[in-house]
């Protein structure tokens, strides 16, 4: 059974100025296990795309289903548990959590609470030595990079090995050493099982995937599977 189903699904967005498709009829099937690429334009619904499938955002028409289970026709509290502990997000704006530490943004999650505190921490402080960011574990977010941020928000996305990991624009503001961990991050954890989705611009970053889904004003242009 697929881990996602999309059918005909359309996400529009009602304006002043009138209807956006922001997603426009799309039928999609991802495997578990896929390591998937989104390309394509600004605009083209690439994060439209990765936030309905993280079950953030809902579709305005069609289907969308999670294994055996409707959730477009779902409510947001179930929606919620749906995604609790099943889903890792990379947002293209990192949106870590200001009064908390780099560290405790990074336990965020693990929210849920498989481990116990001494695995946590062993876990986040694994984490952050692979970015070199072990001085910034009680630094606020504030007091970091932007590429820094990034690399805290790609730990705290990571850090429960979640089954799917949704990544937009993970490497943006990365330097290459850094992009080069994040994207090792991602393939131990797809090896390891996790199907990952990644929106990116970067034709290299993008070529790690084993799928590249191209993204058009909405519709899926291209769908082509690389390699087994
Ligand atoms: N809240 C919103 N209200 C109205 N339109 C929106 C909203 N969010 C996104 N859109 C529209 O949906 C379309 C797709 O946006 P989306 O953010 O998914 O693009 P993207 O491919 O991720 O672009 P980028 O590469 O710049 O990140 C755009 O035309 C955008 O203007
Ligand atoms: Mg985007």
């Amino acid at each position: 059974m697929p881990l996602i189903t999309l059918i005909n699904a359309s996400r529009t967005y009602s304006m002043a100025q009138g209807q956006a498709q922001a997603i426009d009829h799309i039928d999609l099937t991802l495997e578990a296990g896929d390591y998937m690429s989104v390309l394509g334009r600004s605009g083209s619904g690439k994060s439209t795309l990765l936030n309905v499938l993280a079950m953030l955002d809902t579709i305005t028409a069609g289907e969308h289903w999670w294994r055996d289970t409707l959730i477009n026709s779902a409510s947001e509290a179930q929606r919620h548990q749906a995604r609790t502990g099943r889903v890792g997000y990379i947002f293209q704006r990192c949106h870590l959590i200001e009064r908390y530490t780099v560290a405790e943004n990074i336990g965020i999650g693990l929210s849920g609470g498989a481990f116990d505190a001494a695995e946590r921490q062993q876990r986040i402080a694994a984490l952050l030595a692979r970015f070199g960011l072990e001085r910034h574990a009680g630094h606020h977010p504030a007091q970091l990079s932007l590429g820094q941020q990034q690399c805290a928000a790609i730990c705290r996305a990571a850090i429960a090995a979640p089954p799917l990991l949704l990544a937009d624009e993970p490497t943006a503001h990365l330097d290459p050493h850094q992009a080069a961990q994040a994207m090792r991050l991602l393939s131990t954890l797809h090896q390891a099982g996790t199907t990952v989705v990644l929106a990116s611009h970067d034709a290299t970053v993008a070529a790690r995937a084993v799928r590249t889904l191209q993204l058009d004003a909405g519709r899926i242009i291209a769908d082509a599977r690389h390699r087994a």
